[in-house]
């Protein structure tokens, strides 16, 4: 492996305390293939502060899709621990896991599926359903979603209506309505214009920071990573800290009032 004098290993365990809002312990994913078995998460250590928003970097294939749907309950290690606030995700059945991810996680897809044949606004409105949110405050949570991601216009019309970017926007609308103490997002600026990238960057630092969200995403886009609170990369099956992050050449997000 390449020494890279930026990134060090993360071999810490995680502190029971009550800022530690994700603690990862050894994490090891492997599935069986008609190669024999893949081990694709080979013991992933993160310690996570409440209140982060943290970038997860790797090339493609390195397991950071299958890391964040650990991460969200949507799939159990192999072995290993998840800590979420204090629940071990990893000691829930999988009855538990569906009801605490539905309810305490927020997740944003990389392939943005929203439900088809529902509008932007019965899209989120689900998501409340299902996470246990009183109707009455359902069209307030919708407006203030879709209004913090600039999307408030489009709330009556369905998925194929929107671009690809829009529906992205959407997506991450639908993942933060209920207000959930944890957003998961794979890619979530992919299909965006680095103007709008900037404007999720910006919300999503505004949630991670005022609203003590924590938040761990994944990216492709170097010029993000100055605004994340930490950035890991994956690389051998493990997540390794990158201490220093490269100055950008110019400036990434504008401010607020930036049209
Ligand atoms: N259920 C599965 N069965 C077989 N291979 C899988 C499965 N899930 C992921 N993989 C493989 O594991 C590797 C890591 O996948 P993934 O987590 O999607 O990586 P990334 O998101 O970094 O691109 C890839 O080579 C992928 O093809
Ligand atoms: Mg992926």
């Amino acid at each position: 492996m390449r020494a890279n004098p930026d990134i060090e290993s993360d071999v810490q365990r995680c502190r029971t305390d009550d800022e530690t809002a994700v603690c990862v312990e050894a994490v090891t994913f492997s599935v069986s293939t008609h190669g024999g078995r893949l081990d694709i998460l080979r013991g992933v250590d993160l310690s996570i502060p409440k209140g982060t928003l943290v970038m997860l970097l790797g090339r493609s294939g390195t397991g950071k899709t299958t890391l964040l749907n650990c991460l969200s309950g949507l799939e159990n290690p192999t072995s290993g621990r998840i800590r979420l606030g204090n629940v071990d995700l990893t000691a829930l059945s999988e009855r538990a896991r569906t009801r605490f991810r539905r309810t305490s996680v927020g997740i944003v897809f990389q392939a943005h599926p929203l439900v088809p044949h529902l509008t932007v606004a019965e899209n989120i409105a689900l998501t409340m359903r299902l996470a246990g949110v009183p109707r009455g405050s359902w069209k307030t949570r919708i407006d203030e979603a879709l209004a913090g991601i600039g999307l408030l216009r489009r709330a009556e019309h369905f998925p194929d209506e929107l671009s690809g970017g829009e529906q992205q926007r959407a997506a991450i609308a639908r993942a933060i309505a209920h207000r959930p103490p944890f957003l998961f997002a794979d890619e979530p600026t992919a299909e965006l214009d680095s103007a709008r990238a900037a404007e999720v960057i910006r919300l999503f630092r505004r949630l991670a920071h005022d609203d003590g969200l924590t938040i761990v995403m994944t990216t492709h886009d170097l010029s993000l990573l100055e605004f994340a609170d930490e950035v890991y990369e994956m690389s051998d099956g493990r997540a390794v800290r990158r201490t220093s992050v490269p100055a950008r050449a110019e400036p990434v997000v504008p401010p607020d009032n930036a049209s």
